[in-house]
This record gives structure tokens, C-alpha cells and sequence, in this order.
């Protein structure tokens, strides 16, 4: 019989032997994501950095670590209320944004752990995640903040944390972003959530 379980088996060993596109002669870990299995919230960030490609485990470069600070001000802890992802499972070499055509073959391993994992609230970090879900007209600066749907979900579009790395002044809005999750938890999922901002 198909499991739940065996789904999500099946779709890591798809995405861990995934050829779909060239990234994978030079990747060492195609990245399946991190996290609970039964998350509400969904993080999908762009691509696995040079850190991500060496171990096989999401976000745990610069850009991780500045992810790991909001998190932990939000109280979400990644093993049981998150699961994080990428775009795309396989490093770009040097670091260049994904192709078009690299988002295009990745973008139904998303569907299928979205389906799978069943997460009210998506959020998107950065603007290839945002276009990449919600279609090319969408520009990051004017979109954030606001909830839209992805299909039935709810999607949070914020900043990608590299970005805040680089530009300091973005931090504000994207905690401003991440309160609103912290509501929108509250009323879906978990209305005790505790977190001494919100
Ligand atoms: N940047 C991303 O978008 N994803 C990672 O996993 C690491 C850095």
C-alpha cells in the first residue's frame, strides 16, 4: 500500500538522483529539505550555497545563520513547527541565480512536497522564489509583506536573509514580514504560540 511515508520516500530518492537538468555533474548533494514532515510552514529559499552543496543540509551557511536569528525571535524551531527548502535542489556553480529552464525541471519536486508535506502558510525568501511561485510579473520590493495564495495556501513573500547580509536596512520589514506570520500561525495552527514580540 502507499503510505504517506513511502511518498515522501520515493520523492527524496527522485530528487537525490534527479538528472533533469546539468546542475547535477557538478553538485555533491541534491537537497531534499530539512525539517517536520508535518510542518504548517514551509520556508523555500533559491538555491543551496557551497556549505548546503558539502553536507546535503538546508541553509546552514552566512545566510542560514542569519535565517537561524529570526527564526529563533519568532520561537519556530526547525524540527518541529518549519520545513525548508529550495527552488532548486542543486547548487549553481559560482553561486550564479538558477536558469530559467534549472527552475523549470526542479519547480514539480516543490509540488509534489507541498502536496505531500501539507503546509498552511508557504513563505518565500528572495525574489526567485517569489517569481518562481507566483509568476514573473512579481517584483520582490512591492510584493512582500503581502499575503497571496498559492493555490489554497497562504504565501508570505519576504526577503531572502543573504540579502539582509548585504543590506542591513532591509531587516526591518522582513521582521515585519515574519510577525505577520507569527499571527497568521496563531489563527491556523497554534493560537498559545509564544513569542515575547507579537
Ligand atoms: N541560500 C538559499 O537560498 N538556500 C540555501 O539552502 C542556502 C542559501
Amino acid at each position: 500500500m502507499e503510505t504517506m511515508d513511502s511518498r515522501i520516500e520515493v520523492l527524496r530518492a527522485d530528487i537525490q538522483q534527479c538528472r533533469k537538468c546539468s546542475l547535477y555533474e557538478t553538485r555533491h548533494h541534491a537537497l531534499v529539505g530539512n525539517g517536520a514532515e508535518n510542518a504548517r510552514i514551509m520556508l523555500i529559499g533559491e538555491a543551496p550555497g557551497a556549505e548546503e552543496d558539502q553536507q546535503g543540509i538546508v541553509f546552514i551557511g552566512k545566510a542560514g545563520q542569519m535565517l537561524d536569528k529570526i527564526l529563533m525571535a519568532c520561537n519556530f524551531s526547525r524540527d518541529k513547527h518549519l520545513f525548508i527548502t529550495n527552488i532548486v535542489r542543486c547548487r549553481p556553480p559560482g553561486n550564479r541565480p538558477p536558469k530559467d529552464e534549472e527552475i523549470a525541471a526542479c519547480l514539480p519536486y516543490l509540488e509534489r512536497q507541498i502536496e505531500l508535506i501539507n503546509p498552511s502558510i508557504l513563505i518565500t525568501l528572495g525574489a526567485t522564489a517569489l517569481r518562481s511561485l507566483a509568476g514573473g510579473t512579481s517584483r520582490i520590493t512591492r510584493d512582500r509583506g503581502k499575503w497571496q495564495y498559492y493555490g489554497t495556501r497562504l504565501m508570505m513573500p519576504t526577503y531572502h536573509p543573504a540579502a539582509l547580509l548585504r543590506n542591513p536596512g532591509l531587516k526591518k520589514e522582513t521582521w515585519e514580514d515574519f510577525k505577520e506570520v507569527i499571527r497568521k500561525y496563531r489563527e491556523m495552527a497554534d493560537p498559545g504560540h509564544p513569542c515575547n514580540y507579537v
